[in-house]
C-alpha cells in the first residue's frame, strides 16, 4: 500500500499554527479562512494517524505528535529553502553581474585578479570603477557597488571588511638621488626633501602624512598629482621623492627607472581590504569574488601571515 504524504502547504500550516497557537491568527497570516485551515489540519492529522492539537479553553496546544510533525515540517521547508538558494547561487555564478570599485593604487593588481576570476566564470558581466579613497567612501555610502577594494576599512561606516593582501608603501626616488643605496636612512633625513604627493583624499597620501607627522618630519610638497603614473614620471624626472605602493612600481624598479630608499619605518605595511556595507548581503558572484580574493591573498602571503582580522 502506498503511503499518503502531507502536502507542503499542510506542513507550512503546521509551522505557522505552532508559532501562533491560534487558528484565527494562523489563518490570517496564511491568507485563508479559519474553516479552510481547520480542514487542512484535520486532513494532516488523518494522514499521520494522530491528533495534532488540543484546545484547552481558549488556548491551543500541540500534542506530542503535533510537535513531531512541526519539527519535521520545519526540516523539510528549510531543506527546500536551502535547495532554492543553492540553485539561485549556481545561476548567479553563471550569469551574474559584478560591480567592483577600487582605489587608484589597486588598479595595479585588481584587474589582473578579475581577469583570472572571469576565466572561471565566463558568463558574468564585470564593471570596474577606479577612484581615490575619498571617492570610494562616497560610493560606498550610496551603496553603488557590490564590493570595494581600499587600503583600510573606514571607521565611521558599518562595513564587513576582509583583509586579503599586504600593501607595502615605500619611499621612491630617482636613481640619481644621494640617499639611494644608503642603509637605514633615518626619517629625519627626509626633512626638507621635495615630495610629489598624491591628491588629498588618497589613502596613500594619508598614510604618508601620518608617518611624517608621527616622526616630526617636514617634507616639502613640490607637486600634487592624482595619477600614480604621473608621479612615477615626476620622480624619475627628479622633481622629488614619493611614497607609493610597491604594487605600483614593479616595472620601473625592474628596468632601473626608479629606486626605493631604505628609510627606517618603511615599508609602511598596510592591507588591502575588500568590503561591502554591513547590512548588504553580497550577491553570489560577489561572494565568490570575495572568496577568490582571500584565496589569492593567502597564496601570496608572506611566511608569517600577520593578516588583520576581518571586521563586521
Ligand atoms: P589611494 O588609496 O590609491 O586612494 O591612495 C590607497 C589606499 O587606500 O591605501
Amino acid at each position: 500500500m502506498t503511503r499518503r504524504h502531507p502536502t507542503l502547504h499542510q506542513l507550512e500550516i503546521m509551522t505557522v499554527l505552532a508559532r501562533h497557537r491560534n487558528m484565527t491568527q494562523a489563518a490570517k497570516e496564511l491568507h485563508m479562512s479559519t474553516a479552510a485551515l481547520s480542514v487542512q489540519v484535520k486532513q494532516l492529522a488523518a494522514i499521520v494517524g494522530a491528533p495534532l492539537h488540543e484546545q484547552v479553553g481558549k488556548q491551543l496546544f500541540l500534542t506530542g505528535a503535533g510537535r513531531q510533525v512541526e519539527l519535521a515540517a520545519q526540516d523539510i521547508l528549510e531543506r527546500l529553502e536551502a535547495l532554492y538558494e543553492a540553485l539561485e547561487e549556481d545561476r548567479g555564478l553563471e550569469r551574474g553581474t559584478l560591480k567592483v570599485s577600487v582605489v587608484t593604487t589597486a588598479k595595479y593588481f585588481v584587474p589582473r585578479l578579475l581577469g583570472r576570476f572571469c576565466k572561471q566564470h565566463p558568463g558574468i558581466d564585470v564593471s570596474l570603477e577606479v577612484d581615490n579613497r575619498h571617492g570610494l567612501l562616497e560610493r560606498l555610502a550610496q551603496n553603488l557597488d557590490d564590493l570595494y577594494v581600499m587600503g583600510s576599512a573606514p571607521e565611521d561606516l558599518q562595513v564587513v571588511a576582509v583583509p586579503f593582501m599586504e600593501n607595502r608603501l615605500v619611499v621612491v626616488a630617482p636613481v640619481t638621488h644621494p640617499l639611494v643605496g644608503r642603509a637605514s636612512v633615518p626619517p629625519a633625513a627626509l626633512n626638507g626633501e621635495p615630495f610629489v604627493m598624491r591628491e588629498p583624499g588618497s589613502g596613500t597620501r594619508l598614510a604618508a602624512e601620518r608617518f611624517f607627522a608621527s616622526h616630526k618630519v617636514h617634507v616639502t610638497v613640490r607637486m600634487t598629482l592624482g595619477s600614480t603614473e604621473a608621479i612615477k614620471q615626476a620622480v624619475a624626472g627628479e622633481l622629488g621623492l614619493a611614497v607609493l605602493s610597491a604594487h605600483a612600481i614593479g616595472p620601473e624598479l625592474a628596468c632601473g627607472d626608479l629606486a626605493v630608499l631604505d628609510v627606517v619605518g618603511f615599508p609602511l605595511v598596510r592591507w588591502w581590504y575588500a568590503l561591502h556595507p554591513a547590512g548588504k548581503r553580497p550577491s553570489p558572484i560577489a561572494r565568490a569574488f570575495l572568496a577568490y580574493l582571500e584565496a589569492e591573498g593567502a597564496a601570496s602571503a608572506p611566511p608569517v601571515d600577520r593578516r588583520p582580522r576581518r571586521t563586521g
